[in-house]
Parts: structure tokens; C-alpha cells; sequence
């Protein structure tokens, strides 16, 4: 096998330590578009792993897969070990999966607090049974920590549509947050913001970093992801073309190339 990380951790300058998320040869063809193309990554715990890539270079498409929204057409992945490629999307979560989207996918209708709830009740599975008054104090705890945990302490009894773009992004972490997760994947996290918006984003990531999260993040903007990331994948048409620490991966002659002339910056628009 040709595995980044061999099992029994036995390589020479490489951790011991078990990969969060690891994909082996994963690819996803829509059609006759190779949207992802044999990827094989691997996750450090503790750390924050960014992807870069041009608009259209598969970043999205990767991330549907290892959260299994996205079918799969070849490959393999582990979660602390285990194989679960073939595990139901809705099962993900309780693995210690979470998300956020590329867009705002907020309820309206519920305030920041019920919002943030649903990512709760998704894992606990509390909808579906009567809950006790300990259930409950366990939920609003929860809940309240994830909103501290995203800066939105006393925001919970607003609705998403009384909040800033910056803070319904926010919203969303907390959801995701909720729910305890080993590993958090954030697509675009900081789109549509400007810079004092990324700049308190890009120290939140860091901030969960402290507390032991393990974060894979999507982003466009290089310099955020220079300064927040441990380690970078850069994408292109489906394939992975570099890896390794920020600085290297920014100086990557393949990297430059695929940006250059592409880089759209309207991006974070969508
Ligand atoms: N459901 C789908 N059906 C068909 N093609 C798709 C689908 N989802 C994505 N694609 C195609 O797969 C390719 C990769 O798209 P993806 O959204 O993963 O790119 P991305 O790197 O996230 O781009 P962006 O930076 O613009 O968000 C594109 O050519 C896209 O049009
Ligand atoms: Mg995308």
C-alpha cells in the first residue's frame, strides 16, 4: 500500500499519531467531469489543514465526499482509523464530523439559539424520544457553550436575519461546534466578509485549535490561510498538486501557475 501515513506510524520524520481523516486514491466523476480525482490526504490532530485551489478545482466536491453527502466514485476513507466510506451521511455527525457550507444555510424562522440546537439534537438524537429535565439542561449547556465557543455569547435569542453576514457565519460554527465534533470542515468560512470580519474568523479557527479541534478549511484567501494553517493542499482540476507547510505550498511553481491569471476574487461572492 501507498499510504501517506503507514500503519503503525512507522515512518522516519512522520507522527505516530493516528490520522484524523485519511483518504486513500478518493475520486468523484460527475459524468465525464473528474471533479475529484485521486486525492489522498491525511490529517494531523490538533491541527488546521487548508485547501486552496481555483474556482471549479474540486475543493467543494472533496469535502461533499468526506462528509458522504457526495457519492463516491473510487477511493477509500478513515476516520481515526476506521474505514467509513460506505457509512450513511446522516451517521457522519455521530462519527465527530463537522461542517459548515460554502453558503448560509440558516433557519429563519428559529432564533440563533434553535438554530444552534438542531446541530445538537442532530447527534443526540434527542428529537426522537421524550427528554428529561437533565436532557434539557444538558442541551441548553451545550448550546450555550457552542455560542461562547463562536463569540456569540447574548446573540441567542435573535434571529439569524437580525445578525451581520459576518455573524450568521458564526451561527453556523456554533452549529456546527454543538455537537463536539474531532474534526470541523469549514467551506469558505470568511466568503462575502471583509478583512476585519476574516481576521476575527481566522482567530476563532485558532482559538478552537487551542481547545484541541482538529479543522480542515476551504478558502480563498491565501494570506488568511498562510497565517491560520498548519499545513495547505492545493488543488487543480480535481488532482492534488502540492502539499506541506504554508510557505512552501505558496511558493509551489504548480501552485502559482494554477492561480495565476485564474485567481477569481468575486469568489468570495458566491
Ligand atoms: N453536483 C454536481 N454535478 C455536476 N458537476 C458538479 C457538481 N458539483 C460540482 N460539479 C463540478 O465539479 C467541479 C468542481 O466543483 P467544486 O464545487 O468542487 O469546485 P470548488 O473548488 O469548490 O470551486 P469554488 O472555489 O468555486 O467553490 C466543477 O467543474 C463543477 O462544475
Ligand atoms: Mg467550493
Amino acid at each position: 500500500m501507498s499510504l501517506r501515513s503507514a500503519p503503525g506510524g512507522v515512518e522516519s520524520d512522520t507522527k505516530t499519531t493516528e490520522s484524523v481523516l485519511r483518504t486513500e486514491d478518493l475520486a468523484v466523476h460527475f459524468g465525464g467531469i473528474k471533479a475529484v480525482d485521486g486525492i489522498s490526504i491525511a490529517l494531523e490532530p490538533g491541527r488546521i489543514a487548508g485547501i486552496l485551489g481555483p474556482n471549479g478545482s474540486g475543493k467543494s466536491t472533496l469535502l461533499g465526499a468526506v462528509t458522504r453527502l457526495t457519492k463516491v466514485t473510487r477511493g477509500t476513507m478513515f476516520f481515526e482509523g476506521t474505514e467509513y466510506s460506505k457509512v450513511r451521511p446522516e451517521k457522519v455527525a455521530r462519527l465527530g464530523i463537522g461542517r459548515t457550507f460554502q453558503t448560509v444555510r440558516l433557519l429563519d424562522d428559529l432564533t440563533v439559539f434553535e438554530n444552534v440546537q438542531l446541530g445538537f439534537d442532530l447527534i443526540s438524537g434527542s428529537r426522537m424520544r421524550r427528554r428529561t429535565a437533565a436532557d434539557r439542561d444538558a442541551e441548553r449547556g451545550a448550546v450555550e457553550t457552542a455560542l461562547r465557543r463562536a463569540g456569540l455569547t447574548d446573540r441567542g435569542k435573535l434571529r439569524p436575519g437580525q445578525l451581520s453576514y459576518g455573524l450568521q457565519r458564526r451561527v453556523e460554527i456554533a452549529r456546527a461546534v454543538v455537537m463536539s465534533p474531532k474534526l470541523l470542515i469549514l467551506d469558505e468560512p470568511t466568503a462575502g466578509m471583509n478583512k476585519f470580519e476574516r481576521e476575527e474568523i481566522s482567530k476563532l479557527l485558532l482559538d478552537l485549535r487551542g481547545e484541541g479541534l482538529t479543522q480542515l478549511v476551504v478558502e480563498h484567501d491565501v494570506q488568511m490561510m498562510v497565517e491560520t494553517c498548519d499545513h495547505l493542499f492545493a488543488m487543480n482540476s480535481g488532482k492534488l498538486i502540492a502539499e506541506g507547510t504554508p510557505q512552501d505550498v505558496v511558493r509551489d511553481s504548480a501552485v502559482r501557475e494554477a492561480y495565476l491569471g485564474r485567481r477569481d476574487d468575486d469568489a468570495r461572492d458566491s
